[in-house]
């Protein structure tokens, strides 16, 4: 029998759905969410409200796209934790009626974990082969930096993970400083590839173990453009691509030494990332080319599943439900990360 599922991602300000079939991604919609670039970050209340628009006309393009009739379900699955507890909600309950009335199993995804297995979709990344287990993932996004093992699709352990800020945040609280609009870490990649990223010194922060840290950063940056303002009103307009590609240098240098050092200790040659910012052009060169060095095998999933999307969601789904891992109509979100 094929297993028709249809997934929905409603943690953040994206809502999105994809309707995926025995492991292949038929479709994968998203709505992004405009509104709140105005108000410099996500503003929960309104990505509620943005999420109760959007979930009709979404799921419904996505079974359009795929070909597929409600009827034709056997599954839905919706991302339960972590994210926002308003925008969670959102994709729970309207999970929860479908499955109500269409009589088919409930199937509740981690986020974190769907990220990892956006690297097993197939044709997802830049391989033509998936990753084998156990296989490492870094995954960065704006809400967390982890690096996970994971041994089979159920089987994910975090072996280090960011003490302060996320590589996201890391990204876009630098923008922030430079006066970039919200969400500023596809505007400092995109300066960065016209600047000269040993212009300027950040520190690389001595955290122990596999764990990341990111506030010093934060602050050396904040000093770092109060003195460069102090000299000279303009010091940012002069030197934006620079700035923007020396902070971008660091960030991927304190990621790339701690993937170093996970690969290092458990001897895991098969190596993904993860996350929107994979979507960083110079993370992935940097991966591709510390890969190389080191006789990895590097999987970089395409743009659409390393930012939020529904196909993540789905592909994780695909596997609980041959698990046969379904929830009760009782289960309900979280914001937090707990596994
Ligand atoms: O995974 P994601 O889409 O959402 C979360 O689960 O957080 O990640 C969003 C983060 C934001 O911080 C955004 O600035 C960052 O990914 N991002 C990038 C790039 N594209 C997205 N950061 C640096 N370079 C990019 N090209
Ligand atoms: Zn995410």
């Amino acid at each position: 029998m094929s297993i028709t599922l249809l997934a929905i991602e409603s943690s953040c300000d994206e809502t999105a759905a994809s309707v995926c079939r025995d492991g292949h991604i038929l479709s994968n919609i998203i709505a992004s969410q405009d509104i709140h670039s105005r108000y410099g970050g996500v503003v929960p209340e309104l990505a509620s409200r943005a999420h109760i628009q959007n979930i009709v006309p979404v799921v419904d393009q996505a079974l359009k796209t795929a070909g597929c009739e409600l009827s034709a379900l056997n599954a839905v699955a919706f991302t339960q934790a972590p994210g926002l507890i308003g925008s969670l909600l959102v994709g729970s309950e309207f999970a929860k009626s479908l499955s109500l009335s269409l009589h088919i199993p409930l199937i509740a995804v981690h986020h974190m974990q769907a990220h990892v297995l956006a690297n097993l979709i197939k044709g997802s990344t830049d391989q033509d082969a998936l990753p084998q287990f156990p296989f490492l993932c870094l995954t960065v996004s704006g809400g967390h930096t982890q690096i996970v093992i994971c041994r089979s699709p159920a089987e994910l352990k975090v072996i280090g993970e960011t003490t302060d800020d996320a590589a996201g945040e890391a990204f876009d609280k630098s923008a922030k400083m430079l006066g970039l609009p919200y969400p500023g870490g596809p505007l400092v990649d995109k300066y960065a590839a016209t600047g000269d990223p040993l212009r300027f010194k950040f520190p690389e922060p001595r955290i122990p173990g596999l764990n990341f840290s990111f506030s010093g950063l934060k602050t050396a940056i904040l000093y770092f453009l109060r003195d460069g303002k102090d000299k000279d009103p303009l010091f940012i307009e002069k030197n934006l691509p620079d700035i923007c590609a020396s902070i971008q240098r660091r960030i991927i240098s304190i990621l790339i030494n701690k993937l170093k050092k996970a690969a290092g200790e458990t001897g895991i040659k098969d190596i993904c990332l993860a996350g929107g910012v994979a979507a960083n052009k110079g993370l992935r060169a940097a991966f591709r080319e510390t890969g190389q060095g080191l006789g990895w095998n590097t999987f970089i999933p395409q743009m659409e599943y390393c930012t939020d999307n529904a196909a993540m969601i789905a592909i994780t789904g695909y596997f609980k439900f041959l698990e046969q891992q379904f929830s009760p109509l009782t289960v309900t979100v979280s914001a937090r990360a707990t596994w």
